[in-house]
């Protein structure tokens, strides 16, 4: 007979209530708010990013919010001493990993993929495609189930001239949610992915200064969706929570487009 969860209440399918998140790339943009979300939801929550200081404000502001452990470290993604000693430190410091969210990545500009330079396309992947697939591992090594969600993009479905290297590098991250969910199955950990499409973040609007500098109304081509407004970074990172949850829990290989319909068309 197979177990029947239908009577699980809704409350306790949202609630990450004992769970411990860790979030790389967590001082701004979508990795702050996604912590913002799990701490709300009951996480325990530890921020990382290269940027500690920055990680370690943000932290302060989401615990003044919340009544869970939230903390902070250091975490570059291209450095896998790094990563160990911020996995460590998540396991020493809240007890455990249940939730890893491999968000940590870089958009820089690219041009013409004729002039991409070696360096250029070593830094690209070694933080959006190794330091993912690292941060993947060792956190697999020190779970006991539980998910690892990662930031892919609809560049990780879509071409787009202009940005080879960073379609290339979501491309790849694609296929590791999904080859990762195999192996990870057996631990009885979910590999997914979250694709999102343009994001008001402040990456993003580093990337757009110079449009901007040169007059173009960037909010309002940035609101130029099916939907009418530009996408937040709490767009995302609601659906970060729900995969995260026990709302999702036959859910694994699978990437989640959340782009208000950019891809449909
Ligand atoms: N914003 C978008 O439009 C958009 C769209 C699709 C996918 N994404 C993906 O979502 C993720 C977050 O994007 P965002 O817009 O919030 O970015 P952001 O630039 O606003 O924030 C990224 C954070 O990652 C940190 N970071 C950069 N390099 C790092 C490294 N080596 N190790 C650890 N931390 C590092 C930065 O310090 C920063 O705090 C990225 O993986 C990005 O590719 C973003």
């Amino acid at each position: 007979m197979i177990a029947d969860h239908s009577s699980q209440p809704l409350n306790t399918l949202i609630s990450l209530a004992g769970k411990r998140a860790l979030i790389t790339g967590a001082a701004q943009g979508i990795g702050a708010a996604t912590a913002r979300r799990l701490a709300e939801a009951g996480a325990d929550v530890m921020l990382t990013d290269i940027n500690a200081q920055a990680a370690s404000h943000t932290a302060a502001d989401i615990a003044q919010q919340y009544g869970t452990r939230v903390v902070s470290t250091h975490l570059d993604v291209s450095d896998t001493t790094s990563i160990i000693a911020a996995a460590d430190l998540c396991v020493s410091t809240l007890g455990g990993i249940d939730i890893w969210v491999n968000n940590a990545g870089i958009f820089p500009t690219t041009g013409p993929a004729i002039e991409a330079t070696d360096d250029f396309l070593d830094r690209l992947l070694q933080v959006n495609v190794r330091g993912s697939f690292a941060c993947a591992r060792e956190a697999a090594q020190r779970m006991n189930g539980g998910v690892i969600v990662n930031l892919a993009s609809t560049t990780g479905f879509r071409a787009a001239a202009g940005i080879s290297a960073y379609v290339m590098s979501k491309h790849a991250v694609v296929g590791m949610t999904k080859s990762l969910a195999l192996e990870f199955g057996s631990k009885n950990i979910r590999v997914v992915g979250v694709a999102p499409g343009p994001i008001d973040t402040p990456g993003v609007q580093d990337q757009l200064a110079p449009l901007k500098a040169a007059g173009l109304d960037v909010g309002a081509r940035m609101s130029q969706t099916l939907l009418g407004r530009a996408g937040q970074p709490d767009d995302i990172a609601r659906v970060i929570l729900f995969l995260a949850s026990d709302l999702a829990a036959w859910i694994t290989g699978e990437v989640v487009v959340v782009d208000a319909g950019s891809l449909a068309g």
